[in-house]
């Protein structure tokens, strides 16, 4: 049997893209293992989420902190899901072609903090998600898988950012057994 991906998962806040992946490597539809949870947040409900799941977490504001650790660990991809804080250059460069981001538009439309909103208030017909991997230019790097999720005409924001959300658990997995099946 081939060994699975081993994963490490970054994030600050709600950790709901951190669960779908570790909910879809426990039911074997991606051939990975999370093998560490780190936020820089320690009030994040994504530590509370991978407590129950049984994933060790760690908490680590510092970037330097953070590089150790992955270093030591060596895992085989890193996924920032809904991690708020700008790597440096330097990060960015010692885990270049390793680590992916989700980000809820379709880049290169809507970047940075707010693409929701702004997609919306565009009154733009669709907008949707994206993999990517992450390069020094925040929501710039080579996509790796993009989904559309059209705007409707009786949608609210939070309507929208609900299926946005949908749509995001869906494909970061799918991204992620992408890779898998491009480096085997
Ligand atoms: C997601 O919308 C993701 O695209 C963005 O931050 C949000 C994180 O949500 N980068 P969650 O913490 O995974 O629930």
């Amino acid at each position: 049997m081939k060994a699975k991906l081993k994963l490490a998962i970054l994030v600050s806040g709600n950790g709901s893209n951190m669960e779908a992946i570790i909910r879809a490597c426990a039911q074997k539809q991606i051939d990975a293992e999370v093998m560490i949870v780190i936020s820089n947040n320690p009030k994040a409900y994504a530590l509370t989420r991978a407590k129950k799941l049984n994933i060790p977490f760690e908490v680590l504001k510092d970037e330097t902190e953070i590089a150790k650790t992955l270093q030591k660990l060596q895992p085989d991809l890193i996924c920032l899901a809904g991690f708020m804080k700008i790597l440096s250059a330097q990060f960015v460069k010692t885990f270049s072609g390793k680590m992916i981001n989700i980000h809820p538009s379709l880049l290169p439309q809507f970047p940075g903090m707010h693409a929701i909103t702004q997609a919306f208030q565009a009154r733009a017909k669709e907008t949707g998600v994206t993999v990517h991997y992450v390069t020094e230019e925040v929501d710039a790097g080579p996509i790796l898988l993009q989904e559309k999720v059209a705007i409707q005409a009786d949608d609210t924001e939070a309507s929208l950012t609900e299926r946005i959300h949908e749509a995001e658990h869906r494909i970061y997995p799918a991204a992620i057994q992408r890779i898998i099946h491009r480096s085997w």
